[in-house]
């Protein structure tokens, strides 16, 4: 078994471009434009070491925390992603909602996800977030609301960072298109795959380009997405309107994508619960900051009421505690997740999470720490 051989993330990331096609494995890995924040997301995380504190006591350690209204086993969660029928297109979001109940953390389904919001809910019995984009049409917001809702999500999770698609071009070149199409230069790619094209096929190939969520879009190229995109989302979407969803959703609420001290505040004044650094992974705004270069100046500013979660670049145990120590409740995994389920459904999945948290457990014994709690500035050093 290859998984079985994976041994941290990147590995996992090795595995996944063998299973799946290569426009799936770029539309993951890939970034806007020149890809800086891309790496900048990963690289920054060196600037910061962990400074260990010696001789306490950590014979027994807890990594239990509470995020968005939900007590959870461990200060990391699965971000929204979309599309996941690319990835896995047996169980496509529900291996990642089994995975996270399986670990006793979160599961975040995307407004772009191909299974319906009822049947994510129903496959788990953990906790879940669902993460909207605001539409131009009125009534479908509010019905996703709703439906969220009744179908018993704890909390929503508004991404502000894509009003347009993020010009991403390794899309563009390598002729990404939803649902894959079969080209003479794609055959040999799905023909070297042959279980992602098996159950490719034998799931219905039109739900890999459905979202039970959105009316019907032409994605048939990367362009035609990008432009699909466009027509969907709210471009007008103004911080009354994120005041008024907060206080019509009446539970806990975060604001995903927020890049600034200045943002952050104006969430807090909006009654959001919640803020997500993140800059979507480097998918959207090339050349802005990495997230994780925000955390404690914005905790510094919103004080210890508001719950901080922070996105992009993790790929190690050591990431997620460096983030917390800088003041995050908790960080949220993109490609580190994406890849397991590329790498092999929920089963991959399950291995991603345990390598992060295996990899957590022991960066908090070597660094003095038994609870996330004790976990703080006296732990972190700027470079
Ligand atoms: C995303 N991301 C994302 N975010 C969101 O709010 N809604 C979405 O539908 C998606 N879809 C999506 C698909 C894929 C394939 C990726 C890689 C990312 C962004 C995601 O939630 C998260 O912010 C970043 O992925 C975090 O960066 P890392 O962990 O991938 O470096």
């Amino acid at each position: 078994n290859r998984l079985k051989s994976c041994i941290n993330i990147d590995d996992l990331g090795r595995l996944a471009a063998k299973k799946v096609p290569f426009p799936v494995n770029n539309y993951v890995e890939g970034g806007a434009d020149d890809e800086v924040t891309l790496k900048q997301n990963c690289h920054s995380f060196n600037r910061y070491q962990i400074v260990p504190k010696a001789l306490q006591d950590v014979s027994r350690i807890s990594t239990a925390t509470r995020v968005m209204g939900c007590e959870i086993a461990l200060p990391f969660y699965i971000s929204a992603t979309g599309f996941s029928g690319m990835m896995c297109p047996q169980d496509a979001e529900l291996a990642g909602v089994r995975a996270a109940a399986k670990f006793d953390t979160l599961y975040t389904a995307s407004t772009f996800s191909n299974r319906s919001l009822e049947e994510i809910a129903q496959a788990s019995a953990g906790d879940k977030l669902f993460q909207v984009y605001v539409l131009n049409d009125k009534t479908l917001a509010q019905q996703l609301n709703q439906r969220a809702k009744q179908a018993g999500f704890k909390a929503m999770v508004l991404t502000v960072d894509t009003i347009v698609g993020g010009n991403r071009e390794r899309d563009a070149r390598s002729g990404l298109s939803i649902p894959p199409r079969l080209t003479v230069k794609s055959a040999m790619q799905y023909m070297m795959r042959p279980r992602w094209l098996i159950h490719y096929l034998l799931s219905d190939g039109a739900r890999l380009g459905n979202f039970p969520h959105l009316p019907k879009v032409s994605m048939t190229d990367s362009q035609a997405f990008v432009i699909a995109m466009g027509k969907l989302f709210k471009k007008d979407l103004t911080w009354a309107d994120a005041e008024a969803m907060i206080q019509n959703w009446g539970g806990p609420f975060a604001i995903k994508g927020i890049m600034s001290v200045e943002d952050a505040l104006r969430a807090q004044q909006a009654g959001a619960s919640a803020v997500i650094l993140s800059n979507h992974g480097g998918r959207q705004l090339d050349g802005c900051p990495a997230p994780i270069d925000l955390v404690a100046e914005v905790r510094a500013a919103v004080g210890d009421q508001m719950e901080i979660i922070v996105d992009g670049g993790i790929r190690r145990g050591t990431d997620i505690f460096k983030a917390l120590a800088l003041g995050a409740n908790a960080c949220s995994l993109g490609r580190a997740y994406v890849r397991g389920l590329s790498a092999g459904g929920q089963e991959g999945v399950e291995k991603a999470l345990s390598i992060l948290k295996a990899e957590f457990e022991r960066c908090m014994i070597l660094a003095g720490c038994s609870s996330i709690d004790q976990i703080n500035a006296s732990h972190i050093r700027r470079l």
